[in-house]
């Protein structure tokens, strides 16, 4: 890769920036100032420096959200703010993005990753990767709507819902695991046992629960273990 788009891989600056940090002579590969901002540098291999800091490269990054209600789950929007702008500075990347979307009012977890790899195998339909929401509603569930839900409800699609669990919390308040994802699920399972949701949160994806230290609108990186247990999932 060219050293100035590693760079800015690396968020050190745009394009420009970087170019006028190697010119400064500020960038060393293997402890030598490199003059060439094309020169091409194994991020594997090479040790580059920025004012005696060596960078670490890493081609994927994960985070793990709390969404809050009132933004959108995408990676970018000319009208409304997206979940993007929950990221500081430091962790933004332009090609970041949502793996999977939650509705503007839901809130919970929601992985902002680059790698579209990753996204594709939890997001692909075939794939029924578990999702676990915290569902509040207007009416309680009678001991046939709680079957209906389980079994599988028609919700106007082709055919119905795949077998889902529910556990009962609250009169009015159920954990419901499901292992589809289609648009606005949940509300429209809920609606086909003639009630509605009143608040929605996704507290478990891909068998990684949402990190209960995480307050709506907060992030961290996953570890290791818990991006192979994605990867797993
Ligand atoms: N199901 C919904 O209805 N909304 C969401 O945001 C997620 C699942």
């Amino acid at each position: 890769m060219r050293l100035d788009k590693f760079l800015c891989e690396l968020n050190q600056g745009t394009r420009s920036e970087v170019k006028e940090l190697i010119r400064r002579g500020a960038v060393t590969v293997n402890g030598l100032p490199a003059g060439d901002p094309a020169v091409k540098v194994n991020e594997e291999a090479d040790s580059v420096c920025v004012r005696g800091k060596v960078l670490c490269y890493r081609k994927f990054y994960y985070y793990m959200l709390n969404k809050p209600a009132g933004l959108i789950s995408a990676a970018r929007d000319r009208v409304s703010a997206t979940v993007m702008e929950l990221l500081r500075p430091e962790h933004r990347r332009p090609d970041l993005f949502p793996a999977g979307r939650l509705d503007w009012d839901t809130e919970g977890f929601l992985l902002l990753t680059n790698d579209g790899g990753l996204a594709h195998r939890l997001l692909s339909p075939g794939k029924h990767v578990d999702k676990v929401y915290r569902v509040s509603m207007e009416h309680e569930l009678s001991p046939g709507d709680l079957r209906r839900l389980e079994e599988g409800v028609d919700i106007g699609e082709d055919r119905l819902t795949l077998p889902a669990r529910v556990l009962r919390q609250e009169a009015k308040v159920i954990l419901l695991t499901i292992h589809e994802g289609k648009f606005h699920q949940v509300k429209r399972m809920l609606e086909a046992v003639d009630n509605r949701v009143t608040a929605l949160k996704r507290i478990s994806f891909g068998g990684l629960e949402l990190d209960a230290a995480l307050q709506p609108g907060e992030y961290r990186e996953l570890t290791k273990e818990e991006v192979n247990r994605l990867y797993g999932a």
